[in-house]
């Protein structure tokens, strides 16, 4: 196994020993044939420690994954050095998992194919250099990976979906509008200029202590507020959606978790109760964050559907919206965005929910279709190093906003 060294910024093996127990831990299936080209994907770009294997034709032959989300929910948030040694211990377990349970020897490969960018740059680092050992153990092809890129192909594994059509990722780490014109083809629409929805929302599920909430303490921030809006009423907060007056599609969330702070300190004291205590006012304040989440939301995209439809960017009547990350599992959230797609006459789809958080099928998958379009298939992996930062395709964000496109107000009654 190679080990990052950060400070040095090279590569260096530890002992070879452990390469051979790794290699000689996998039983071979000698006479088996496999008709379709086979890819590993591997991902380490955040707090999931994923690996799959995918076959030319979109089958999952085999996939594990470790998530981390419990240790980082008891810190408050991701610490990089802890989520890295979390991706050490874990990586080879998980690949020799997926590779078992696919019945897959790392010899029938056609190629393995690795998250590089954006990312944690600690967490890139621990599954580029697995990753690199077997590629050079295995003398196979090496495929590097946009995690966006995979994010947003993904639905192409699971639904008939041509090119161009357009993808909003919403996740704790993503937020961004893209046109998804080919494989490595991408047009960026707009982003969040701040934190991302997620991010926000595991922020306000903090702020209201929802971790000690009965019904709440396994789940994510955001999946927290989804479950307690449902017994709160939206309209005894009235939080206005960021960002009204700039007509592009860039996203805003910082401002608003801001004034929702304000807001929570400003109840605690009304309650006379401690930070750290729950609200009584808890599921009004999640169901009023949630709904201003969703227009805000809702509203970029609807401008980014009409922006592409005006250019002839997107088919005027076989329009796709895909929507994917963490946050598109929010039914309300989904509904918003349902009644742009109504309204404007494009298909919504979603991949399923274990597709849309971060998992090795999409980084496998994405290989597969780098793979048949001929598109970034390494040989020689030398200098190849990981990206933490790493922008999607080319940003036209600016002519977006300077096409200044008035939405129509549409009634979001959900
Ligand atoms: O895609 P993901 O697993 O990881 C990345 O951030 O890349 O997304 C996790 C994020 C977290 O912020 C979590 O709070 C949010 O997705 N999330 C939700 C829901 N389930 C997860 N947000 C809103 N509603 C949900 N039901
Ligand atoms: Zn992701």
């Amino acid at each position: 196994m190679l080990i990052l060294n950060k400070t040095a910024g090279v590569f260096f093996k530890p002992s070879r020993r452990k390469i051979y127990e790794f290699l000689g831990s996998f039983h071979f299936h000698p006479g088996k044939l496999f008709l379709h080209k086979l890819v590993l994907g591997i991902e380490t770009s955040c707090d999931d420690t994923a690996a799959a294997v995918v076959d030319e034709t979109g089958n999952v032959l085999g996939e594990a994954i470790h998530s981390q989300t419990e240790v980082h929910l008891k810190t408050g948030g991701i610490i990089p050095p802890v989520a890295q040694q979390l991706h050490r211990e874990n990586i080879q377990r998980i690949v020799q998992e997926a590779l078992s349970a696919s019945e897959v020897s790392p010899s029938e490969l056609s190629a393995i194919a690795t998250t590089i960018k954006p990312g944690l740059a600690l967490s890139l680092g621990v599954g580029l250099s697995f990753s690199l050992q077997l590629v050079d153990q295995f003398k196979k092809p090496f495929i590097p990976i946009h995690h966006m890129e995979a994010h947003a192909l993904t639905i192409r594994l699971t639904n008939k979906v041509e090119f161009p059509f357009l993808v909003l990722l919403i996740s704790g780490g993503h937020c961004l509008l893209a046109l998804v014109r080919g494989v490595s083809d991408f047009l960026l629409l707009g982003k969040s200029l701040d934190i991302a929805p997620g991010d926000m929302l595991d922020k306000v599920a903090r702020r209201l202590s929802l971790i000690k909430h009965p019904e709440c303490s396994t789940m994510s921030g955001g999946k927290a507020i989804e479950h307690l809006a449902k017994q709160g009423n939206r309209l005894h907060f009235d939080f206005q959606p960021p960002m009204q007056r700039a007509k592009n599609c860039d996203f805003s969330f910082s401002g608003l978790q801001h004034v929702i702070d304000k807001m929570i300190m400003q109840k605690e004291k009304e309650e006379g109760i401690e930070q750290g205590q729950i609200l009584s006012s808890a599921a009004d304040i999640a169901a009023a964050v949630q709904h201003t989440v969703a227009c805000h939301i809702a509203k970029r995209t609807h401008r980014a559907i009409l922006f592409c439809k005006q250019r002839g960017l997107l088919q005027p009547s076989s329009a796709v919206l895909v929507v994917s990350g963490g946050v598109a599992s929010n039914l309300y959230i989904r509904k918003a965005l349902e009644i742009v797609t109504n309204a404007t006459q494009c298909t919504l789809l979603c991949p399923p929910a274990r597709l849309c958080t971060d998992n090795g099928i999409m980084i496998a998958w994405n290989g597969v279709e780098r793979l048949r379009a001929g598109l970034g298939i390494l040989h020689n992996t030398e200098g190849i190093r990981y990206e933490p930062k790493c922008p999607l395709g080319v940003d036209i964000s600016k002519e977006v906003g300077e096409a200044a496109i008035k939405v129509p107000r549409l009634k979001m009654k959900i």
